[in-house]
């Protein structure tokens, strides 16, 4: 990633953190990252990598699961949405958080055994460099939860891209599923997610992209 477009997310994001966005997401995102927990079949003792972790809701949703012997590891580019994430007095022991862009995370190699990364993969500007630097940090056969609202058949999908201050992908399923392959993930499968009856939140509609390494 350019130093600048790392900049721009930043800048971004910290505005975000600054104006009470880290926990109005938390609100929007729960239901869709709950049912993805449930696919995850996460066991006690694992290492869970939350990739754009924003105020650090998810790993504190995740960390019962893991239980004592495991780790939740937030990692997000905003050094306000990590501050805020830190400051949290609810956090559970095992867990931790980094500022860090997702393409170089200061981690060892072969230690994560799921990542989750909930609204945020379509900000990466270079996917394909993060999609390595996922495969560099799990063990064989860990698996990556990609959860995303943005995307080509997503109802409202261009006027939200209109709204934003930073670029992003808009990719269909068809065109994740054939990036993460090219990529050389195996077992490469996208889910739909769709509101149930009266919901009409638009994080409701969902692709969730999982993949092995
Ligand atoms: C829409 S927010 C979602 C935050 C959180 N996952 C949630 O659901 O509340 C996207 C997050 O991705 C982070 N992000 C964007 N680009 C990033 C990058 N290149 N590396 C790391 N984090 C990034 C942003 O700072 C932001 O916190």
């Amino acid at each position: 990633m350019s130093d600048q477009a790392g900049d721009r997310l930043k800048a971004e994001f910290n505005q975000w953190a600054l104006a009470g966005k880290g926990e109005s997401m938390a609100r929007h995102h729960r239901a869709i990252a709950e049912r993805t927990l449930e696919r995850m079949k996460i066991a006690t003792g694992d290492r869970v990598l939350d990739l754009g972790c924003g105020s650090g809701w998810a790993c504190r949703m995740l960390a019962p699961a893991v239980g004592p012997r495991g780790l939740v590891v937030g990692v997000d580019i905003s050094d306000e949405m990590i501050r805020e994430a830190q400051q949290n007095p609810e956090n559970p022991p095992n867990t931790r958080f980094l500022c860090s862009p997702a393409e170089h995370i200061p981690w060892a190699p072969d230690f994560f055994t799921h990542v989750l990364s909930v609204e945020s993969f379509y900000y990466y500007e270079d996917q394909r460099v993060v999609l390595d630097e996922l495969k560099r940090l799990l063990i064989p056969d860990g698996k990556i939860f990609l959860l995303i609202c943005l995307f080509t058949e997503s109802p409202g999908s261009r006027e939200w891209v209109e709204r934003l201050q930073v670029p992003v992908h808009v990719r269909s399923a068809k065109e994740y599923k054939q990036l993460l392959t090219d990529a050389g993930w195996r077992s490469v499968a996208v889910e739909r997610f769709t509101p149930a009856p009266g919901d009409d939140d638009p994080h409701a509609h969902a692709l969730l992209i999982t993949a092995r390494k």
